[in-house]
This record gives C-alpha cells, sequence and structure tokens, in this order.
C-alpha cells in the first residue's frame, strides 16, 4: 500500500464527518474548502501562539526543578495526557496546511485538491504515530544527534525558500514569515515527537535541564524560541489588517504584540542561556 492511497483512505474517512460538521460543511459548499482551511489556519495559529505564551511560561520553572517537577506530575492525569495529544491536531494541521500555502504561493504548486487531502491525511498519521508513541513511552535516542538532523533539515528547507523569495518586492516582514515557516515546518512537528519520545524527555526537570546544558541544544531552542516568536507575532499583525481599520488602534495592536513577543523572547532566552 503506497502513502498515497493510505492518505486517500484517512481522507476518505475524515471529509465525510467533517462535511457533517454544521459550521464547516456550510462554507465549505458555499465557498470550497481552500476558505476553510484558511479559516482554519487563523484560528489554529492563535492557538498556538495563547499556547507558546503558556509553553514559555512553564519551562521558566525549570529554575526550580521542584515546581516544575510538581507542574509536570499534574500533567500525568489521564485528562491532561489526552488535551497533550489533542494539542497535536492543532500544531501537525498548522504545520501541513501552512507548508501547502508555502507550495502554492512560492513553488507555484496548484494542485490544491490534491494538496488538501494530503494535509488531512498526513495530519491524521501524525496525531496517530504521537498517539503510539506516548502509548509505548520508551524510545531512545541522541538529542544532539535527533536535532543536528532536523536542524539541517530545516536550515535547508528556509533557505530553498529564501532564495525563491528575496528578491522579490514583497515586504521584508512577509519574506521572513515565509522562511520561518518552512523553518518551524520542520523544527515543531519534531519538536513535539521528541517530547514524547518517552516520559522523561519534556517532564522531568532533571533530563531537560541536562539536555539544554550542551551548547549546541541551547542554539537549537534559541533558534525556535526566535523563529517562533517572529511567526506567531507577525501571523498576528496580519490577522488583525484584516480586520482593523483605524491607523491609531493598528498601532497599538502592533506595539502591544511586539512587546509582547519580545517579553516572552527574553524570558526565554534568558532560561535557555543561564540554565
Ligand atoms: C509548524 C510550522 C509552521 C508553518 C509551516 C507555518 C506556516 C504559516 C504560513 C505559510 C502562514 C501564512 C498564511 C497566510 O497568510 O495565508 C502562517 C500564518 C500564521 N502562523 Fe504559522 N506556521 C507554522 C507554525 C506556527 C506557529 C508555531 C505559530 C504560533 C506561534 C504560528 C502562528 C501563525 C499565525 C498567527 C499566522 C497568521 C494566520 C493567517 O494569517 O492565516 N505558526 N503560518
Amino acid at each position: 500500500m503506497t502513502t498515497a492511497s493510505v492518505t486517500r483512505h484517512i481522507e476518505r474517512l475524515i471529509v465525510p464527518r467533517l462535511e457533517q460538521l454544521p459550521v464547516i460543511s456550510y462554507y465549505a459548499k458555499i465557498r470550497g474548502w481552500p476558505y476553510v482551511l484558511s479559516w482554519i489556519h487563523r484560528i489554529t495559529g492563535i492557538m498556538l501562539v495563547l499556547y507558546m505564551l503558556i509553553h514559555v511560561y512553564t519551562l521558566s520553572f525549570l529554575r526550580a526543578p521542584e515546581a516544575y517537577d510538581a507542574k509536570m506530575r499534574l500533567l500525568r492525569l489521564p485528562v491532561f495526557v489526552m488535551l497533550e495529544w489533542a494539542l497535536a491536531i492543532p500544531v501537525i494541521f498548522h504545520a501541513l496546511n501552512g507548508g501547502r500555502l508555502l507550495l502554492y504561493e512560492i513553488f507555484g504548486v496548484r494542485k490544491d485538491e490534491a494538496m488538501i487531502r494530503w494535509v488531512f491525511g498526513l495530519s491524521s498519521l501524525y496525531v496517530l504515530l504521537l498517539g503510539l508513541m506516548m502509548v509505548c513511552g520508551s524510545q531512545r535516542v541522541t538529542p544532539v544527534f535527533y536535532w543536528l538532523t532536523t536542524l539541517l533539515a530545516a536550515c535547508i528547507l528556509g533557505y530553498v525558500i529564501y532564495t525563491r523569495i528575496w528578491k522579490t518586492d514583497i515586504t521584508l516582514g512577509w519574506k521572513l514569515q515565509r522562511i520561518s515557516g518552512g523553518f518551524l515546518l520542520m523544527m515543531i512537528p519534531a519538536h513535539m515527537l521528541f517530547m514524547h519520545l518517552n516520559l522523561s524527555m519534556g517532564h522531568e526537570a532533571g533530563v531537560v535541564i541536562a539536555r539544554m546544558q550542551n551548547i549546541f541544544i541551547k542554539i537549537v531552542d534559541i533558534t525556535l524560541v526566535i523563529s517562533v516568536l517572529f511567526h506567531g507575532g507577525y501571523g498576528l499583525l496580519s490577522i488583525a489588517k484584516d480586520y482593523v481599520f483605524s491607523k491609531w488602534l493598528k498601532t497599538l495592536f502592533k506595539a502591544a504584540v511586539c512587546a509582547v513577543m519580545v517579553f516572552f523572547g527574553w524570558i526565554g532566552t534568558k532560561l535557555v542561556i543561564l540554565i
């Protein structure tokens, strides 16, 4: 069975059910799937920004390992384990649909129907794979090896996008958001898988701190923090452009988003450097 037929099978399982959902089916019929997907992309983008801020805040407890371990013990309750697993849905959907948009905008791939099928199919495969890993919970890998290969793949994709768009007349912010999108396409799903290779990877302060003391891992973490904050912040500003028309409000929103992103960037970077 090829990957294409697996994704087709999964899509046949998912799309008919999505088409039965009241709001989604209505808009998919009158505006088409690309319209629905662009809305889901926005909503998942905002969800990821909120989650990312909470995540950086939770990680700041690593400076007091007992407090971090106490919080993580709470996360082992079945309801939080389910929520952690469910988080993979907006993450992988936004990542793969973002990948679809990059292929569409930058590489001129116009096979939208097939790409939408791939987004649903691969997203479901990823969520199932993550669930399986969480249940098994016994994988081992060398963090430096894992992150070296992932970082290399992420930089190559970011560079390919850079070569395609850098000389265009579009704004610098737009270009950086697409380049960071390509970079994050590799880094974020890999980050989630890594954290669930086994229970201690992201849930035991001692294991996390030992890993973060490696200089290479520090570089990986700082690049991740900066690119996620920039990408998410710019995303919020581009959503606001469609709804906020007063010049004064626009400036206020821009200042607020920049202040929040810089503040969390500072917390995240300081944590990575000092730990
Ligand atoms: C995981 C890999 C990711 C990829 C490939 C990706 C890709 C993209 C792309 C291409 C866009 C532009 C969509 C458009 O303007 O039509 C976008 C928008 C956005 N992204 Fe991401 N992104 C990723 C991760 C993230 C993360 C981690 C966050 C949150 C911190 C985030 C937040 C946003 C927001 C808020 C928008 C604006 C939504 C919109 O304008 O439709 N993204 N993303």
